[in-house]
């Protein structure tokens, strides 16, 4: 489970970027980097980050014309994310870009091909909020089925998407096919401005291969219990 926990390190304080995840070393292997801590550290943070053994999830969340966001995967390859996202609504010509840069930049900077990720609808929305944004009367998880299979067509390995969604998902775009799940919250933390969630044991029994976890563990008295937490509930204990 140690593999398939994702700290989001939503903060611009440096410091406690620092000291959680000096903290977190042992028990977590990635993080989740936002524009908060690349403003803060800068692309320092990936030296930083692979200094104690994390795998980074760069959250960026990219979403431009094709060209713009193939150069910024695979800028940010070259600096060494392991997995980075853009929204899948950007279009399959711009996931494919994407995929192809990042496999060249992986390539000549000899690093490992990361894995890409198509952002669905946020899991902050709600039908209701889906529906009068985006304009449309199609229901959230016609979209979001929709949206995995362009990410697939295009390349990517996978999406990221709210729990509740990971069943059509799977049965659409296949197995092997990745389910990255932010929307966690355990009985025992805040829900904040999350609308559809689950618990971290009910995620990984619906079939989420990693769950991302934010503000429950960052912002907990203490990061490292809340994060061990966590991880025994994946495991079902
Ligand atoms: O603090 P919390 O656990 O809510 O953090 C969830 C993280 O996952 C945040 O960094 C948020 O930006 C991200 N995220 C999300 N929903 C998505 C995609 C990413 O909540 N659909």
């Amino acid at each position: 489970m140690k593999n398939r926990l994702i700290v989001a390190l939503d903060t611009d304080d440096g410091g406690e970027i620092d000291w959680i995840t000096e903290d977190l070393k042992d028990t977590v292997s990635w993080v989740k980097i936002g524009f908060q801590a690349i403003a803060t550290l800068g692309t320092e943070i990936f030296i930083r980050m692979h200094e104690r053994k994390f795998q980074c999830f760069l959250d960026l969340k990219f979403h431009d014309i094709p060209n713009t966001v193939a150069r910024d995967v695979g800028t940010m390859t070259e600096h060494g994310a392991s997995m980075i996202n853009m929204h899948a609504s950007g279009g399959i010509e711009m996931m494919q870009a994407a995929r192809k840069r990042a496999n060249a930049a992986a390539k000549s900077a000899k690093k490992k091909t990361p894995i890409l990720l198509g952002v669905t609808i946020l899991t902050s929305m709600d039908e209701d909020r889906f529906q009068s944004n985006f304009g449309s009367e199609r229901k959230i998880t016609d979209q979001v089925v929709y949206l995995a299979e362009q990410a697939k067509e295009a390349g990517l390995d996978g999406v990221v998407a709210s729990p509740l969604e990971i069943e059509p998902i799977r049965k659409a775009c296949g197995d092997k096919f990745l389910i990255v799940t932010p929307g966690i919250r355990p009985t025992w933390s805040d829900v904040g401005d999350q609308r559809r969630f689950t618990t971290p044991s009910e995620a990984i029994s619906m079939g989420a291969d990693y769950i991302v976890v934010g503000r429950p563990i960052i912002k907990a008295n203490d990061p490292l219990e809340a994060a061990e937490r966590i991880l025994d509930e994946m495991k079902g204990k």
